[in-house]
């Protein structure tokens, strides 16, 4: 099968996509050009993010990972963040910065961030490359932004639906019957 045969319409295309990051990883060269924060990519959506962004960033990040989950299989946010998998080192006095493919009700992000406080990192950001903020349930501001998506179910460049997609080089629609079956 082709999984662009599956896309309804291109959202953001692969040139908007490398645009967006060169901007994203100048503000972010800028701002953390002597501080070596850590960068916390929440796997596993925000992997090609990553390290899309930290190519074109010329100073110096740490990358860690973590793993949690609130969706399951479905596409509704459940609230519950469970973590599948934990960081390895220790965030205490180190500038943070979480890595997100979309923040979309929030949950997932308010979590991390009171969990990442009582932590005591030194200070926490959002690094997001999509904000669906029409969905928004959590009081949560993201400090850089990619760019703002409509409340609509996106795949690709990360995101999936059922473990599928994530290899798109491009954030696109579903079509409808592709969830409805
Ligand atoms: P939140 O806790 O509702 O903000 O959920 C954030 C997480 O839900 C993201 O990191 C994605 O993994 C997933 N998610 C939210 N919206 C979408 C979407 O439109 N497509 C794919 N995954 C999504």
């Amino acid at each position: 099968m082709k999984l662009s045969d599956d896309i309804e319409r291109v959202l953001i295309s692969a040139e908007e996509l490398e645009q967006i990051n060169g901007e994203l990883a100048q503000q972010l060269s800028n701002d953390y050009k002597d501080k070596n924060p850590i960068f916390v990519c929440v796997l596993k959506g925000a992997v090609l993010f990553l390290t899309d962004l930290v190519r074109k960033m010329d100073s110096p990040v740490e990358i860690e990972f973590m793993d949690v989950s609130s969706y399951g299989d479905g596409m509704e946010s459940s609230g519950d963040v469970k973590i599948l998998k934990d960081l390895d080192v220790s965030v205490a006095g180190r500038d943070v910065v979480f890595i997100e493919d979309i923040v979309d009700t929030g949950q997932t992000l308010k979590y991390l961030i009171e969990l990442f406080k009582t932590r005591k990192a030194k200070s926490v950001k959002i690094c997001t490359l999509l904000d669906k903020k029409e969905n928004r349930v959590a009081n949560i501001n993201s400090d850089y932004v990619g760019t703002t998506v409509p409340n609509e179910f996106v795949v690709g460049y990360g995101l999936d639906f059922a473990e599928k997609y994530r290899n798109l080089p491009y954030i696109g629609v579903l079509k409808p019957e592709v969830y409805e079956n």
